[in-house]
């Protein structure tokens, strides 16, 4: 039974999160509005439980960014592109038939460089697919000590890719990105966040992991190589010079990743932390990390088999091909998030662009916004921490969580506009929130976000504004 039809439209703003030294200088104020249509029954029951596609309650918000293009570049060099880029994916013949669809996802033929590397060359009756990177076989690493107890002596023939890849000497390369057969890049990000840096300095640049344990047994000054990590050309040319003899210098390390750590050490480089990529050193749901995203451009995800599917009935791989899919329509605002409240109904929402929205039916902080739900574990002991950054609880009460929306769907209205749709999850029947303040939030059925495409030089544009507002 349909009751009163009633509409209301209220403009209000948000802003990118963004860090409190940030904040003042920022200037992408995003002017949000939002539709509210009728919160219709259309039964006796509680609608909360009723999808109707003929009567959808929704949200509808617009994101207008005033962002002007800047078409000025750094110099008199061009800018640093995809070809710049040579990957050097640490695989083995034993990994690689059930990983490769991960790799598929990002790897782009003919226009991405560089190589699976195997252990052993794979059987000959296997044809190597022309979607999937072309493969090297690692050299021979018999002659080098490896002594950690609890390692694996292929963490030598990983530090080594870095070598054997400089060693190819492929033409035009300004940086070399490790990374591993679950690891998926994204790589326009990819791009973007190396091009903040020159090439011909010696840089190191990664992540570390999430889970303390992990950093604390092996090195927060690594970057972790699976989240990936990027090693300019200057660097590289210096350490294959020295890589050998640091693998035997410290045989005793347990990872590849922290063998080529110890020896970028030596040549007094130190890490340079980059928040996009992830170790996904987390066991569980990277749900909280990813609808918490720091405000940087998200480069990579790792565990990706591991990890569980980041969409509600959806596998691991097409999670992550719907994550990538709606990533190629804005790369740059995949998983950013915004707020915006509502002040005549005292509500709140979080959009993590592409992949989430939360609906709280109350005023919440933007520094509780900010904060991840912890909805994983710790990667050795999955133990409830502590992690690198703050977490908050993600209660089992559905009266203590907010409204959850999926991606459904996100599409290109026009030239530098996304319109994305997300879903609510529907509860168990008989689950859910039934408290007076949370019904009417529990009846909107679909988020609808409209966002101006995001433009890769904003992340320089806010560096730029904080040094024009400084000046002031
Ligand atoms: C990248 O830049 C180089 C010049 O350094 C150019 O030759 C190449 O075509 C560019 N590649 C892409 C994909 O734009
Ligand atoms: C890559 O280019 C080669 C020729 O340059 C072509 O034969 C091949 O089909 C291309 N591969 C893909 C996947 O487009
Ligand atoms: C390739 O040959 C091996 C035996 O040499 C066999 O075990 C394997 O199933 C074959 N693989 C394919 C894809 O035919
Ligand atoms: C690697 O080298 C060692 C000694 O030099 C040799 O015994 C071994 O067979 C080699 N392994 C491979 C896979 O070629
Ligand atoms: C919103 O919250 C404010 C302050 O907490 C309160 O005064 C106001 O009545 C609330 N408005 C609604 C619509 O609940
Ligand atoms: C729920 O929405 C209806 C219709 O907009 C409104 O009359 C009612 O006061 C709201 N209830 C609460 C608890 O905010
Ligand atoms: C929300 O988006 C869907 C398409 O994803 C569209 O069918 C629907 O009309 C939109 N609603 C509003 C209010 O824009
Ligand atoms: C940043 O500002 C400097 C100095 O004003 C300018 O030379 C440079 O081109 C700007 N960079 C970007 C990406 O806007």
């Amino acid at each position: 039974m349909l009751m009163s039809r009633k509409q209301e439209e209220t403009t209000i703003k948000v802003t990118n999160i963004i860090s409190s030294s940030m904040k003042c200088f920022l200037a992408i104020c995003i002017v949000v509005s939002i539709t509210f249509f009728s919160y219709s029954t259309f039964s006796r029951h509680p609608g909360w439980l009723g999808y109707s596609k003929s009567n959808p309650n929704f949200l509808h918000f617009d994101h207008t960014t005033k962002i002007s293009t800047d078409t000025s570049l750094l110099g008199s060099e061009q800018q640093t592109n995809i070809s710049h880029i040579v990957f050097g994916i640490s695989s083995s013949v034993k990994t690689w038939t059930g990983r490769r669809g991960y790799c598929e996802l990002w790897w782009k033929p003919n226009i991405t460089r560089g190589f699976v590397w195997l252990d052993e060359k794979p059987p000959d009756n296997v044809t190597w697919p022309n979607t999937s990177p072309p493969y090297m076989v690692s050299q021979n690493t018999s002659r080098f000590k490896y002594t950690c107890w609890y390692g694996a002596r292929y963490a030598i023939r990983i530090a080594r890719i870095v070598k054997e890849s400089f060693e190819l000497g492929l033409e035009n390369v300004r940086w070399f990105v490790m990374g591993d057969d679950d690891t998926v890049f994204f790589l326009e990000n990819l791009v973007t966040v190396l091009g903040k840096y020159d090439h011909n300095q010696m840089y190191y640049i990664g992540g570390n992991s999430e889970s303390v344990e992990q950093d604390v047994i092996h090195s927060y000054a690594i970057a972790y190589g699976g989240g990936g990590f990027a090693v300019s050309y200057a660097l590289a040319a210096e350490l294959v010079r020295i890589l050998d003899g640091c693998i035997d210098r410290y045989a005793e390390l347990y990872g590849g990743d922290q063998k080529v750590g110890a020896c970028v050490t030596e040549l007094g480089v130190p890490l340079t932390v980059e928040l996009g990529f992830h170790q996904v050193d987390l066991k569980g749901d990277p749900y909280g990390l990813l609808a918490a995203h720091p405000v940087a451009p998200l480069v990579s995800l790792h565990h990706v088999d591991s990890m569980q599917p980041l969409f509600p009935c959806l596998t691991k791989l097409d999670s992550l091909k719907k994550l990538v899919q709606t990533h190629n329509s804005d790369p740059g605002r995949i998983v950013q998030q915004s707020f915006c409240y509502d002040l005549s109904r005292n509500w709140s929402v979080s959009v993590s662009w592409g992949y989430t929205v939360q609906l709280y039916p109350s005023l919440v902080t933007s520094k509780v916004l900010q904060t991840p739900f912890q909805t994983f574990g710790t990667w050795k002991s999955s133990s409830q921490g502590p992690f690198i950054f703050n977490t908050r609880v993600f209660s089992p009460d559905p009266c203590d969580r907010p409204v959850i929306f999926f991606l459904d769907q996100a599409e290109m209205v026009k030239m530098g506009e996304t319109l994305t749709t997300y879903k609510k999850v529907l509860a168990e029947p008989g689950l859910g929130c039934f408290r007076t303040d949370y019904v009417n939030a529990t009846l909107v059925q679909l988020v609808n976000v409209s966002a101006a495409t995001f433009q890769s030089n904003t992340w320089k544009k806010v560096r730029n504004l904080s040094v024009a507002t400084n000046l002031d």
